[in-house]
């Protein structure tokens, strides 16, 4: 699959299919002018494919650098921003070279900010090796990294000028990722596409598909609302409540997919209370996150995650848009308070 992703001032090519990592030089050298590259990748992945990468470029004619950042959050800081910047000098980046992000949604958002600040901004192609990084966190142009008092706080919109998907590279993913990114894949369903979610729901659909697939609905997305002002808030959908999961739960005590598939719970049953969602709506969310090991039951009360919704940064002027399903297929923004909503929720949770 390829889809030219138009956003503001950029086209972004998206290729995603199964061996794709081959194509990235003869990509990179149709739409890059210059011919250095710096990869930036991680200590789990630069061993699986590094090297790889480094072939396909170096035969496109790219003289090419490896950059690895330890694996985990805790690269995303702004220590190695600095660390990156360096090394993009030691390479001779130049605006008109290419920094390629290839590991998952850390890598790209860490190299995607030094990209997107080194030399006021130098071109990226993303190469997204985790699920969650294939079919989220590539597509979009967000980067950035956290800070001692939260997450994601400094950063960017930098759109890449490619983003190459390879989804054979799941194979080698740890399952506990794999079954995380699958909530995003699940989430998209949800919202936008009935007919992924039915073949979810029977095991139909093969992950070359269900990654293109969802790649085609946030490439959409973002191209109707790049600076997710309107419809790109779509995505979080189940988030709201993950989030605050998230955060009761401390750093690491849940991972952020398993916490969004809760959160789609709720959201579904909360759309039933609200008369918006059809009944039968939870039941089958909740069979197909079982299906594919995702949790879908919280112990924690409304009031228990009532502070971490009412003060997340994207719960804006005390309106907070959630997101509620009209349909399997069909997401919509719902305009409620915060205090409203945790009244709601107080029906829900126990
Ligand atoms: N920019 C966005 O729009 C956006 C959207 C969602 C999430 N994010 C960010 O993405 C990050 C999470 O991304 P993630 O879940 O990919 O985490 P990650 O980058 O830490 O990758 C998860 C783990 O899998 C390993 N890994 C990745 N691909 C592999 C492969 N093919 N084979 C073997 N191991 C592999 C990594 O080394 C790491 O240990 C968070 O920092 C989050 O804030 C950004
Ligand atoms: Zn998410």
């Amino acid at each position: 699959m390829k889809i030219n992703l138009k956003t503001a001032n950029k086209v972004t090519q998206i290729h995603a299919e199964a061996g794709a990592l081959s194509s990235l030089g003869s990509i990179a050298a149709e739409l890059v002018k210059g011919r250095r590259a710096a990869i930036v990748s991680d200590s789990n992945v630069a061993p699986l494919y590094l090297e790889r990468a480094k072939a396909v470029l170096t035969a496109a004619g790219f003289s090419v650098g490896g950059i690895v950042v330890p694996a985990g959050e805790a690269s995303k800081q702004p220590e190695k921003l600095l660390e990156l910047w360096a090394e993009f000098n030691k390479l001779g980046i130049t605006r008109k070279d290419v920094i390629v992000a290839l590991g998952g949604g850390v890598v790209g958002d860490l190299s995607g900010f030094a990209a997107a600040t080194y030399l006021r901004g130098c071109p990226i192609i993303q190469v997204p090796t985790s699920l969650l990084a294939m079919v989220d966190s590539s597509i979009g142009g967000k980067t950035g990294i956290d800070l001692p008092f939260g997450k994601n706080l400094a950063g960017a919109f930098h759109q890449p000028v490619a983003v190459v998907t390879d989804s054979n590279m799941l194979q080698t993913l740890p399952q506990n990722r794999y079954t995380e990114g699958m909530a995003e894949v699940i989430k998209y369903g949800c919202i936008s596409d009935a007919e992924l979610f039915r073949g979810l729901e029977c095991g139909s659909v093969s992950a070359e598909d269900f990654v293109a697939r969802s790649i085609s609905i946030k490439a959409g997305v973002v191209e109707r609302d790049e600076f997710d002002l309107g419809e790109r808030m779509l995505l979080n959908f189940g988030h709201t409540v993950g989030h605050a999961i998230e955060k009761n739960m401390g750093f690491g005590g849940i991972s952020h997919g398993e916490a969004v598939a809760i959160g789609m719970v709720i959201a579904a049953k909360l759309g039933v209370r609200l008369g918006v969602t059809p009944q039968d709506v939870p039941e089958r969310i909740i069979s197909v996150l079982e299906r594919y090991g995702l949790p879908t039951t919280t112990t924690y009360s409304a009031t228990e995650l009532a502070a971490a919704i009412s003060s997340d940064k994207k719960n804006l002027a005390n309106k907070l848009h959630f997101v509620l399903l009209e349909n399997i297929g069909k997401g919509v923004l719902y305009p409620i308070e915060p205090a409203a909503l945790i009244d709601e929720l107080k029906t829900i949770l126990i």
